[in-house]
């Protein structure tokens, strides 16, 4: 008997017993810095001589790991491998398989503290967004196995008196998973676990400056009891082995989280039929967002601004979900940005892996910074700098939190995604004006409304085109099995993950009649 589902509690690092366990994972985990990592393929460790090398990126001289890459031969040996391990895997009891993922999560659960550290150095997250990380890869685990046990038995339909009519779900065959580097742990594992759940096999191909996370967790699969071949790790860069494997008559699906160039490439390549293959591939992306949070005249402009500050600037602005938009009524423009400005002043920027007072850590690599800097100077153009706007790359890749007022609707830095911490202020007429603006972008993926009037709230229910929306807090942090998370519009193909559908993109209704 499974108990119910219930979301991974987070850790209070205020507590002293907590702070010391979180201090002593971070000196275990620093004792494997700059250690050499193997591709797993078929459960075979296959090491290369050439290797990504992961930084910290809070000190980028400091190496976390040296790792493996795939070759295009590497990706069809997995392949193949994968291609035979589905004969055998889509047979086991779907007990059995759900079972592997338990006891993953069980293992996880445990040893806690010690996935955080990895992603505290090899993600450079502050410890808080680190042990969220943690937590919803447990979720997804735990999440995905009791879905797969509802399913198993298929959907009632019905059947005439000489008739027995069965409908039940079966698995699509090699999946592969292709993940990025700010939900590291999370969404590389859910990803996976998914599809996997499900009866399929999988080639894992993690993001390039995050694979050692995603190889701890391969030896958790392995060590959970996961046979060899269902799971295959294949880093790999996106010119050598992505296209490759996108293009793959044998692939199956895709199942993709990441910017939107590469998954409209993904999408667009995919559905080219390739010669020998049979189906017709399933692409499950989710991709980029430009987020928004509206504020309305009549509302808490105390929470309000709490809710901007807090979305745009955790973990450094660098969630799909963060706001990066901030559309308040003209009543109360002035005084929120004032608020949020004064709160933003506040916010410590810093390395984490020796310190938990810094609310941000470092933004992902030198490529991230860059471009958050270029955007920075376009902002400083196309609106008025109220705060931030430096950025120090000496040591770790550090951009303080900016936020850039008086922002035309349509500008640069209220259209592109910055996937940083940058967020540009405008104000609207009213809340018709203010909701449009929100609705202005190509993307759709989470927005937020700040308002005590119920009637406004319940015209942004209808009108607010976003696949995650928030009433009166700000517009990150979805919980899987309570907050469904994906995009509308390019902000990916409409999936749900951690919701109750996720595993039908992974499975085939077959029909079948018995007639007496
Ligand atoms: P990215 O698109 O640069 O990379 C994502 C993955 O795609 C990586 O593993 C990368 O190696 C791989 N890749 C690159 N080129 C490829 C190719 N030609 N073929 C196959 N794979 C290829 O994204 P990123 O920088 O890792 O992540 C940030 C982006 O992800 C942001 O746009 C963010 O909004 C998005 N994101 C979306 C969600 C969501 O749920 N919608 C969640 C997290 C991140
Ligand atoms: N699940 C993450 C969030 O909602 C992406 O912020």
């Amino acid at each position: 008997m499974v108990v119910p589902y219930t979301h991974e509690p987070f850790t209070d690092f205020t507590v002293e017993e907590n702070r010391k366990e979180m201090e002593a994972a971070l000196k275990l985990v620093s004792g494997e810095l700059g250690k050499e990592y193997p591709l797993i393929i078929g459960g075979e460790r296959v090491m290369t001589d050439d290797k990504f090398v992961s930084e910290n990126p809070a000190n980028h001289k400091e190496v976390v790991g040296y790792v493996s890459k795939a070759t295009r031969e590497h990706a069809e040996k997995a392949h193949r491998i994968a291609d035979e391990t589905f004969e055998t895997w889509k047979k086991w009891k779907v007990e059995s398989r759900a079972n592997v993922l338990f006891r993953a999560s069980a293992m996880i659960r445990r040893r806690k503290h010690e996935f955080s550290a990895y992603l505290v150095y090899e993600a450079g997250k502050p410890w808080k967004e680190a042990d969220a990380d943690t937590a919803e890869a447990i979720d997804f685990l735990e999440y995905y196995a009791r879905q797969i046990l509802r399913l198993k038995d298929g959907m009632p339909i019905n059947s005439r008196d000489i008739e027995d009519n069965q409908f039940r779900y079966i698995p699509l065959g090699v999946g592969v998973t292709i993940s990025p580097w700010n939900f590291a742990f999370a969404i590389m594992a859910g990803t996976v676990v998914g599809p996997m759940v499900a009866g399929n096999t999988i080639l894992l191909k993690p993001a390039s400056t995050t694979p050692v996370i995603a190889y701890k967790f391969m030896e958790v699969l392995e060590e959970a009891g996961m046979p060899a071949g269902v799971v295959n790790y294949i880093p790999g860069s996106g010119s050598e082995i992505g296209d490759f494997l996108v293009d793959h008559p044998r692939t199956r699906f895709v199942n993709f989280t990441g910017s939107r160039d590469v998954g409209v490439r993904i999408y667009e390549r995919a559905a080219k039929v390739q010669e020998g293959q049979k189906w017709l591939k399933r692409v499950i992306a989710e991709m980029g967002g430009k987020d928004t949070i509206v504020v309305d005249k009549d509302s808490d402009l105390e929470l309000a601004a709490e809710a901007i500050v807090m979305s745009a600037f955790g973990f450094s602005g660098q969630k799909c979900s963060a706001c990066s938009r901030a559309v308040i009524h003209e009543d109360v423009y002035d005084e929120v940005l004032e608020r949020s400005v004064e709160k933003t002043k506040e916010l410590t920027v810093g390395a984490t892996f020796n310190d938990n007072s810094n609310f941000m850590g470092p933004v992902n690599d030198k490529a991230a910074f860059d471009k958050v800097m270029k955007y920075v100077e376009i902002g400083k153009e196309e609106g008025r700098l109220m705060t931030g706007g430096e950025g120090d790359a000496s040591e770790g890749y550090f951009v303080q939190p900016t936020i850039v007022a008086d922002v035309d609707p349509k500008a640069r830095l209220m259209q592109e995604e910055i996937f940083g911490p940058v967020v540009a202020f405008t104000k609207a007429k009213d809340f018709d004006h203010a909701l449009e603006i929100a609705n202005n972008t190509d993307y759709g993926l989470t927005g937020a409304v700040i308002s005590n009037n119920r009637a406004r709230l319940e015209q942004a229910r209808e009108d607010f085109h976003v696949g995650n929306l928030y009433f009166n807090r700000g517009c990150t942090a979805a919980i899987v099995g309570y907050q469904p998370f994906g995009g509308f519009n390019m902000s990916g193909t409409d999936s749900k993950a951690g919701g109750p559908d996720y595993l039908l993109h992974f499975l085939q209704p077959k029909t079948v009649t018995d007639q007496f």
